[in-house]
């Protein structure tokens, strides 16, 4: 299985990116391909609006030449794509917003372009929030569902660690071995 991971969090080593390390490392021993973005670290706009990725058919097309177009190849190579986000505000942090409004010239919905360049493939969250789970993750859960229900993705389900304490929530033996349940879950889906 060929499986993104984008790190969307502002803190490049924070917590979010803690609970990755088991998470990519279960997956990696048990035999997938894993490429893993830290969008904060890269140059990715915020989505203008212009519609003009609706216009072309069977490519990306937005005008904006930034870092988006790595994360969107990416895309297309990945058979599972993993959100892994911290929880800001009841949704995900900027870097990753940033990334899922730009997601539309990967479907072609409102314009001359037809098709989509992503249909098909699996969505998973890895969330990490300070607030109860259920509290914290639901807005942006269901917003993730509706996203693929809209854009013929298959949710495949959310991994989450609260932070109650410190960087320690992140390494306990709970999240670790969680975090390694899940990717175990996901990789015995179907592709
Ligand atoms: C600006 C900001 C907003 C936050 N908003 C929420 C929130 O709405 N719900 C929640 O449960 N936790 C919230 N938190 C807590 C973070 O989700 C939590 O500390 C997370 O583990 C941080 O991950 P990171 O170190 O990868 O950035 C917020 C934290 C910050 C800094």
């Amino acid at each position: 299985m060929k499986v993104l991971i984008l790190m969307g969090s502002p803190r490049l080593d924070g917590n979010t990116a803690l609970i990755c390390r088991p998470f990519m490392e279960e997956m990696e021993a048990l035999g997938a391909e894993v490429r893993y973005l830290a969008l904060a670290g890269m140059d990715i706009a915020p989505c203008r609006g212009c519609y003009a990725c609706q216009q072309v058919s069977g490519e990306y097309g937005c005008p904006i030449k930034d870092d988006m177009y790595k994360v969107v190849d990416d895309i297309v190579w990945a058979d599972l794509i993993v959100l892994a986000t911290p929880i800001y505000a009841w949704y995900c942090a900027a870097p990753m917003k940033n990334v899922l409004d730009r997601h539309y010239g990967l479907n072609k919905f409102y314009g001359r372009g037809e098709g989509s360049l992503w249909a098909g493939k699996r969505v998973a969250i890895l969330a990490t929030h300070g607030y109860e789970r259920e509290y914290a993750c639901g807005p942006f859960e269901t917003g993730i569902k509706r996203l693929c229900e809209h854009s013929g993705l298959i949710y495949s389900g959310l991994f989450s660690v609260r932070h109650v304490n410190d960087r320690e929530d992140f390494a306990s033996e709970e999240a670790v071995s969680g975090a390694r349940a899940f990717a175990r879950e996901l990789m015995a889906l179907k592709p």
